[in-house]
């Protein structure tokens, strides 16, 4: 299975094959353009040392959480020099050589590092224009040696992007009226799972006619993502898509499927997708952060009531994953599977 980019590459196309060929339209369905409204987190009030201040940050948190799912994160911390490079050295294994990248070709979904195509090429009918790169990143550390430099600074962001999870989990513990390192606890998160996730999406010459990424909600507690200056990420809100155009050296964070199990469905895990575009290629780098793989996650008895039955049975992190990596994505939530 040759990868995007190659096609791309070798055949300086001037049409798209037609087995990349998708039904689902990603400009027919966007209704309307609503990006102002995407709830912005000031993250130095989350961490402010004024308790008026932090409460009323863990508040909109909350709230941002509740009704989106989604939100920008700004003053944050992290180093645009550090984001930058991450962003460089993601382009620079892409643009390694076929054969340097398929040392990588995974088979397994649990292997350390897995270069591939598409989603998961065994299941998927249609090819989706995206390559990508997975490494999990905690409890063990994996990244590939080539280009120069990329381990190291991979190393260093996903550190401090597990920092900013933690404190995040910590003000949405806090937003649910429970102990502020419920969460971590609960959740088991010395040595919870790091996925580090990293998109190419090569220009495409019919944008319409294909997908970056389909339909899916993320399996995990939050996913951290940032992305070179072309867009292409589209979130469902109230049934429409809306673009997503972030706010220049900011995070979008959304919630995971496991963030809705926990909560049993008070914070929901978002539908989202990712398109093509004509211009040049996107990079995309998210984290998705999760419970140690064999934590057995159901809703938190704390937030489950006579009026509020549990809505999701338990199931273990890793056997969750399997579940949506061996269905095709068809726009559903991985979710409908555990439903009660
Ligand atoms: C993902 C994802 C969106 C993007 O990797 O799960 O949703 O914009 N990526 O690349
Ligand atoms: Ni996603």
């Amino acid at each position: 299975m040759s990868s995007v980019k190659e096609l791309v590459e070798s055949k300086c196309l001037s049409s798209v094959p037609s087995n990349y060929i998708c039904l689902e339209n990603p400009e027919d369905s966007i209704l309307n353009y609503e990006t102002d409204n995407i709830p912005t987190i000031d993250f130095s009030q989350l961490t402010s040392s004024n308790p008026s201040v932090r409460s009323k940050a863990i508040k909109q948190l909350g709230d941002a959480c509740r009704d989106w799912g989604f939100f920008m994160l700004i003053n944050h911390g992290v180093s645009e020099i550090l984001r930058d490079e991450v962003i460089r050295t993601s382009q620079g294994f892409f643009d390694l050589t076929e054969k340097e990248k398929m040392e990588h070709a995974g088979r397994n979904l649990f292997d350390p590092i897995r270069y591939g195509t598409s989603f998961n090429v065994t299941v998927d009918k249609t090819l989706f224009w995206r390559d990508y790169l997975k490494c999990h990143v905690h409890p063990h550390f994996n990244a590939p040696s080539k280009p120069p430099g990329f381990s190291q600074t991979l190393e260093e962001y996903i550190t401090k992007g597990r920092e900013l999870v933690e404190e995040l989990l910590e003000g949405i513990s806090l937003s649910l009226g429970l102990e502020e390192n419920f969460i971590h606890k609960r959740m088991n998160l010395d040595l919870g799972s790091q996925l580090l996730v990293i998109n190419c999406y090569p220009p495409c010459p019919n944008p319409e006619l294909v997908m970056g990424l389909p339909a899916h909600t993320d399996h995990g507690l939050l996913t951290l993502l940032m992305q070179n200056e072309l867009g292409g990420l589209q979130i469902q809100h109230n049934g429409k898509w809306i673009p997503v155009h972030p706010l220049p050296n900011s995070f979008l964070i959304n919630t995971g499927d496991h963030m809705e199990i926990l909560t049993n469905g008070k914070y929901k895990s978002v539908v989202h997708r990712a398109v093509a575009n004509t211009k040049a290629t996107r990079i995309s780098v998210g984290t998705a952060h999760g419970p140690k793989l064999d934590t057995i996650v159901g809703p938190a008895p704390e937030l489950v009531g006579d009026d509020n039955t549990a809505s999701y049975r338990a199931i273990k992190y890793s056997d969750y994953i399997e579940l949506q990596q061996n269905h095709e994505l068809d726009g559903k939530s991985c979710l409908d599977r555990i439903r009660i």
